[in-house]
């Protein structure tokens, strides 16, 4: 039986996947790098480091570590100034609704972010309290797709990763579910996340007697 939840934080609960896109594409043409569409949506869900290391696969000069580390640290300058005035108001429509569902459901729910900043913006969201479990990249050592953070979170939540499903926008993230062992809904394209066992258009179409029923007559 489907005994938890477990979501994705960034362009799933938050409106914060086209903020993390600007800051890259600012830094891109910092330094003089082209960014398009999809190599913004290659790096959804990826961790920063792995983030920018995407990003410079397009350069024609290599960086040094300290240069690397600088960027990163300036992308992230970019993104929190936007987060730092974020409010309950850019949380996507239906989100708070979907977490509530999976609670009055009996279910439990935990985040599992791959955000160093998932912290600040679940208190600027107003929505820290409405997860059992919360787990960041300052938990975990290996980024989506390596299933280490939807296992930490099954973990922490005391169930089985076959008794959770995930929730994702990103690639990455549908693939770290499945390699847990744990069901995946996609939250946006069909044709960006095949891989995924149901697709919906956002979270606002996230019904939990909907997912639940289709989990079982998906299960692989
Ligand atoms: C999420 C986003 C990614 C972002 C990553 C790291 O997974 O989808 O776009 O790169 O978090 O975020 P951070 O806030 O630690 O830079
Ligand atoms: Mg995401």
């Amino acid at each position: 039986p489907l005994k938890a939840v477990i979501f994705d934080l960034d362009g799933v609960i938050a409106d914060t996947a086209v903020v993390h896109h600007a800051a890259w594409k600012r830094l891109a043409e910092e330094i003089g790098v082209p960014f398009d569409e999809a190599t913004g949506e290659r790096m959804k869900g990826v961790d920063r480091r792995g983030s920018l290391e995407i990003l410079l696969q397009a350069a024609t000069r290599s960086f040094t570590e300290d240069e690397k580390h600088a960027l990163a640290a300036h992308k992230n300058d970019y993104y929190r100034a936007q987060i730092e005035r974020f409010g309950p108001q850019d949380l996507l429509p239906g989100a708070r609704s979907a977490i509530e569902q999976v609670r009055q459901a009996g279910l439990k729910v935990a985040l599992a972010s791959a955000s160093r900043n998932a912290g600040l913006l679940l208190e600027r969201l107003g929505i820290a309290d409405l997860f059992d479990v919360v787990v960041d990249a300052n938990r975990i050592s290996r980024s989506k797709p390596d299933p280490e953070i939807f296992l930490a979170a099954a973990s922490a939540l005391g169930v089985a990763p076959n008794e959770c499903m995930g929730v994702e926008d990103a690639v990455a993230g549908i693939a770290s579910i499945h390699a847990a062992g744990m069901a995946a809904v996609g939250i946006g394209q069909a044709s960006a996340l095949a891989e995924a066992d149901l697709v919906l258009p956002d979270i606002a179409a996230f019904d939990i007697q909907m997912v639940t029923t289709n989990r079982t007559a998906n299960r692989r």
